[in-house]
């Protein structure tokens, strides 16, 4: 598959911020979406969602959650960490699709190179991600790529500070939001899923993928 060539203007871009996210919004057509989907549930059936738990607390987290690529982030109760294997199957993580590979070029040219780490999230009607940011990657410079399929979200992000206002976003499938610049270290956070706002998904929740350079 390749891209559009409206998923190739990068004057699709909204600037969701003068400090550095910016929004594609609907990115992807509904064709390019199913292709992903696809894709992404292959690689899915190789390494299965697992259920990830806080540091410390043990506490679950709401979110399920797989990786593609070199180096998969995981968080147990010794810390949250990037590792080169499924904490399950002990397998290494599938690759990462050529089509985000390919998406990644498209949407973030500042950064010197391909992404190396794919976080699959999968959420349920009621899941959620507190805020938090990604701050586990030894190069902080290089930009984050995040694809939402299925269901929108209520995306909130705020500053470098945990205590800084919050904006919110809806995020809707097909939709590709980068996180640079300043905002790279912005946190930020999924407060909640809107059920059956998409057909993308047979069995509904949300996908989130977000590429990184975890070096
Ligand atoms: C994350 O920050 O890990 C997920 C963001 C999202 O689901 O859009
Ligand atoms: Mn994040």
């Amino acid at each position: 598959m390749s891209f559009s060539d409206k998923a190739r203007n990068r004057d699709q871009a909204i600037e969701i911020r003068s400090s550095g996210a910016r929004l594609y919004p609907e990115l992807l057509s509904r064709a390019e979406q199913e292709n992903l989907r696809d894709v992404i549930r292959r690689q899915i059936e190789k390494a299965p969602l697992f259920n990830p738990v806080m540091p410390r607390t043990g506490k679950p987290f709401t979110v399920r959650m797989t990786n593609l690529g070199r180096a998969g982030w995981v968080s147990d109760k010794s810390g949250y960490r990037y590792q080169s294997s499924h904490p399950v199957t002990g397998q290494r993580w599938p690759d990462i699709p050529a089509v985000l590979l390919e998406l990644w070029a498209i949407v973030a040219p500042e950064a010197n190179q391909q992404p190396d780490a794919c976080l699959v999230n999968y959420y349920s009607d009621s899941a959620k991600m507190g805020l938090h940011r990604d701050e586990d990657e030894n190069d902080l410079t290089q930009p984050v790529v995040s694809v939402s399929l299925g269901d929108e979200a209520l995306f909130r992000l705020g500053g470098p500070d945990r205590k800084d206002k919050t904006e919110s976003f809806r995020l809707r499938s097909g939709d590709v939001l980068v996180l640079t610049g300043h905002d790279r270290l912005a946190y930020h956070s999924i407060s909640r899923i809107y059920p059956g706002t998409s057909t993308l998904l047979k069995n509904g929740g949300r996908i989130n993928l977000t590429m990184r350079v975890a070096g």
